[in-house]
């Protein structure tokens, strides 16, 4: 049932993945760590409390303008076949497919995420909910998929990466995101990006230093992740968590502070590090969008942009892109 409804693209993510990119980063001076690291099953977790606190306004915020707008987007495109990278928790997904369904009761639906636990349950639900739809997730890495659609490629498509999910990219890593994109896309097909836009510093830190210590939770818990995946030895007890908005760079910038001289070993990684009292490790940055900037690097890689939705306080942005 599970190999039906769910391809998977890369079975071996977890032993593919020795932690090369885990050396890497805390070689580094500052330390890095990658943000995928985050996920395991109660950051999952942690990141759906993340997007219910009041400080957190990027979901509801995408999700209002998705509820505003979602049957004008399928009345640009038409329907489509309909791909979403990062499908993760599908609150926001439902109220698109409600208005593709509306256009056709056997329209395509392509969910593309790394978890594959995660993604064939919600397959599984959406079957159930979308009983005339064909739906196909895919598990694997953004890359793996969009490798595999673009030699999959039988309709008029829609890709749509939801979340500000694109924030965690460096500008490099967005040129070859967008870049991959484009090539996953005909002439004519469509992109639709959710991105969250700069605003005053004090609404951007708050929502990642909420009060209740939900997003000190997510961070600290990658500690705990990269231990059981590495055999490390950090404690997170050892660790504050921070964030702050770099301005001249329009980013978030998350840290793990360590809170006094300490040594940790990543056995399996054949690695030691040695971290001074207050030395830091930036685990994610989240960067902030102004509207103009992320036209021109779509319009560099062949996707104008249609339609932009944003709220009333332009803090969240929706952009229609269509390939030429
Ligand atoms: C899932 C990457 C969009 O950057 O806002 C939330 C992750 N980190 N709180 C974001 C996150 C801390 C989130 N993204």
């Amino acid at each position: 049932m599970i190999a039906e409804s769910v391809l998977i693209l890369d079975s071996h993510f977890a032993e593919n993945n020795n932690g090369q990119d885990i050396i890497e980063g805390l070689s580094k001076t500052p330390k890095t760590l990658p943000a995928k690291y985050f996920y395991d099953n109660l950051g999952s977790e942690l990141f759906e409390q993340i997007c219910q606190l009041s400080e957190y306004y990027p979901t509801r915020t995408e999700t209002a303008i998705l509820t505003q707008y979602a049957d004008e987007i399928a009345q640009i495109t038409g329907v489509c076949e309909l791909v979403e990278l990062g499908s993760g928790s599908s609150t926001k997904t439902l109220i698109l497919l409600d208005s593709y369904q509306k256009k056709s009761r056997n329209c395509q639906y392509f969910p593309v995420d790394i978890s594959s636990g995660m993604l064939s349950s919600a397959v599984s639900k959406l079957k159930l909910q979308y009983p005339g739809f064909l739906i196909q997730g895919l598990s694997g890495s953004y890359d793996q998929a969009l490798n595999y659609l673009q030699s999959h490629h039988q309709q008029k498509r829609l890709i749509f990466f939801l979340g500000s999910s694109l924030g965690n990219f460096n500008e490099l890593e967005t040129e070859i995101f967008l870049g991959q994109i484009s090539e996953t896309l005909n002439p004519g097909d469509y992109f639709l990006l959710g991105i969250d836009l700069q605003k005053s510093p004090a609404i951007l830190e708050a929502a990642y230093n909420d009060a209740q210590g939900v997003t000190a939770a997510f961070n600290l818990n990658m500690l705990s992740h990269i231990n059981q995946r590495f055999r490390a030895n950090f404690n997170p007890d050892l660790f504050t968590h921070r964030a702050i908005y770099n301005q001249s760079k329009g980013q978030i910038e998350m840290y793990l502070i360590s809170q006094e001289n300490q040594h940790v070993s990543l056995k399996d990684l054949d690695l030691e590090i040695d971290l001074k009292k207050n030395e830091s490790i930036l685990s994610e940055i989240s960067r902030k969008y102004k509207l103009l900037d992320i036209q021109n690097q779509l319009l560099n890689k062949k996707i104008q942009t249609l339609k932009i939705w944003s709220d009333s306080q332009q803090w969240f942005g929706l952009i229609l892109g269509q390939r030429f």
